[in-house]
């Protein structure tokens, strides 16, 4: 076991742990954050992601040891309980089903955006292709970001008509 500090939704944490333990254990057993979840464990669903260092990261093959820098969960990209702009374009296409995908569809958006925020149909549907759904939520998630791609919410020039978004990928 070693002590192992972590920052994590802009608070800092340290951890008994062994070096190699999945962070996503970490994350859901030690802080208690239940927004990513356990799919595969292998790294090929999805459903366990989180942003590091700007980039959406699997966090059920990432060795807890390895993490340097903030980590960011669903839980982080809402403070004061103020939707993120994907969180609220999720509600308004009713884009989960079971919901078990939707953390890894929605922080994987989110990496997306945050370094590209006007992505092509095209973009959008290679980076969230690795993105599992059982559901088959996908063209759901497809309108959710073109939705907030439209509406321009980062830049701050936000579109309020309730069609903003499905044009092209409805
Ligand atoms: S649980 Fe991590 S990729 Fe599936
Ligand atoms: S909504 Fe059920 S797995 Fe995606």
């Amino acid at each position: 076991m070693s002590q192992i500090t972590l920052r994590v939704n802009g608070g800092s944490h340290t951890v008994d742990a062994e070096p190699t333990t999945p962070l996503l254990y970490i994350l859901r057993n030690d802080l208690g954050l239940q927004g990513p979840r356990f799919g595969c464990g292998l790294g090929q669903c999805g459903a366990c992601t989180v942003i590091v260092n700007g980039a959406a990261v699997r966090s059920c093959i990432t060795p807890v040891s390895s993490v340097r820098t903030e980590v960011t969960t669903l839980e982080g990209i809402s403070p004061n309980g103020k939707l993120h702009p994907l969180q609220q374009a999720w509600i308004e296409e009713q884009v989960p089903q079971c919901g078990f995908c939707q953390n890894g569809q929605i922080m994987t958006a989110k990496a997306m955006l945050d370094k590209n925020p006007h992505p092509t149909d095209a973009q959008i549907r290679e980076t969230m292709s690795s993105t599992l759904c059982r559901c088959f939520s996908h063209f759901r998630v497809q309108t959710a970001i073109k939705r907030v791609v439209v509406k321009g919410v980062a830049r701050g020039t936000e579109d309020a008509s309730p069609a903003a978004g499905r044009e092209g990928l409805a």
